[in-house]
């Protein structure tokens, strides 16, 4: 079995988005492959956080992707696997000064920082986190790493790394991980089909996974269907409505409406109640898992805890390799 990894950042609630956009996919993976997906705190401190939210964000995610299909097996949390952070300080000194100072999304999250109303702090943890994210890539020696196009080329910089450790230790030791560009709806805001769905936009701006029924229906009705704009072509809020139907598993509901829209009979009351059932179909399958695995936290809590503890060793293993080759000592152990 080929070897995936993937990590999110612990960012507050899981939106429609996301879930058709990457978790989703995630889920699916794990029927073929030997699948590692972590949530990154290491990483959500690069920029100005508050410490008992950043804790409080990682156990919601954690609960919130148990409860959309990701096994505990493959789910660990990276503070709980601090090799990262340790392969992460060797590959700083395989990484180039160069290199890392070309990364755009660098340049994009620090000038959102110099921005009037931030602090301007810029870390220089910001400056390094693709030297971080190789090492959480590499560390499980990953085959696939299924990312959206913006992270390219942090994986280019990662096969960079491994290239040049490679090279230095004379033996092909990790694998170049390639990107899994599979063919993920990408879903827009319905208040606003001008825009990404997203949070940051603000809470008109997405549907959330867990939210309750009667907030996805006004939701949905409330969507945003035709610009006004005479045209040939279908509206971005039409389109994204279809796109929701299809990306729930809805296919002869999209087939059907699609038919219409052909036919120039379409009625945008029908496709909104499809698009609502649809989403509200999977919200109530998610809301339940999620009843049932938070009425227990604290075994739920353990079972991460100890999933962790498991992918640890595979990351232990590695370690003491690359230290091994390195001309590192390791510590001897009991
Ligand atoms: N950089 C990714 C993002 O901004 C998150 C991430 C961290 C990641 N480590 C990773 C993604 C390893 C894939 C593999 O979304």
């Amino acid at each position: 079995m080929k070897t995936v990894l993937s990590c999110i950042q612990p960012t507050g609630e899981m939106h429609f988005g996301n879930y058709f956009g990457a978790v989703q996919n995630w889920v699916k993976l794990q029927d073929t492959h030997r699948c590692f997906y972590g949530i990154v705190d290491y990483h959500a401190m690069t920029m100005p956080y508050k410490p008992d939210k950043l804790r409080q964000n990682v156990w919601d995610l954690a609960f919130n992707l148990l409860a959309v299909g990701v096994k505990p097996e493959s789910l660990f949390i990276q503070s709980l696997v601090p090799e990262h952070a340790e392969l992460g300080w060797i590959f700083n000194c395989f990484c180039s000064y160069g290199h890392l100072s070309r990364m755009t999304q660098f340049k994009d999250k620090s000038s959102q920082n110099t921005a009037s109303d931030k602090d301007g702090f810029i870390s220089a943890g910001l400056f390094d986190y693709p030297v971080l994210q190789a090492a959480d890539i590499l560390i499980y020696k990953a085959d696939f790493v299924p990312v959206g196009k913006d992270q390219d080329q942090h994986l280019e910089l990662s096969r960079a790394i491994a290239q040049r450790f490679n090279n230095t230790v004379g033996k092909d030791y990790f694998v170049l991980p390639e990107t899994l560009h599979t063919e993920s709806p990408k879903i827009l805001s319905t208040a606003d089909p001008s825009k990404k769905m997203s949070k940051s936009a603000g809470e008109k701006h997405y549907i959330s996974v867990f939210g309750e029924e009667a907030r996805i229906r006004k939701q949905i009705k409330s969507a945003v269907t035709d610009t006004g704009e005479n045209s040939n072509t279908m509206s971005p809020g039409v389109e994204n409505l279809f796109t929701l139907i299809k990306a729930a598993g809805d296919t002869e509901g999209y087939s059907a409406l699609m038919n219409d829209y052909n036919q120039g009979s379409l009625k945008y009351v029908d496709l909104k109640e499809n698009a609502a059932n649809a989403l509200v179909g999977l919200s109530t399958t998610f809301r339940e898992n999620k009843a049932e695995i938070t009425a227990d936290k604290r075994g739920t809590k353990d079972r991460i805890k100890a999933a962790s503890a498991e992918i640890r060793k595979v990351a232990q293993n590695t370690l003491r390799e690359v230290k091994e080759l390195t001309g590192l000592l390791n510590v001897k152990q009991v």
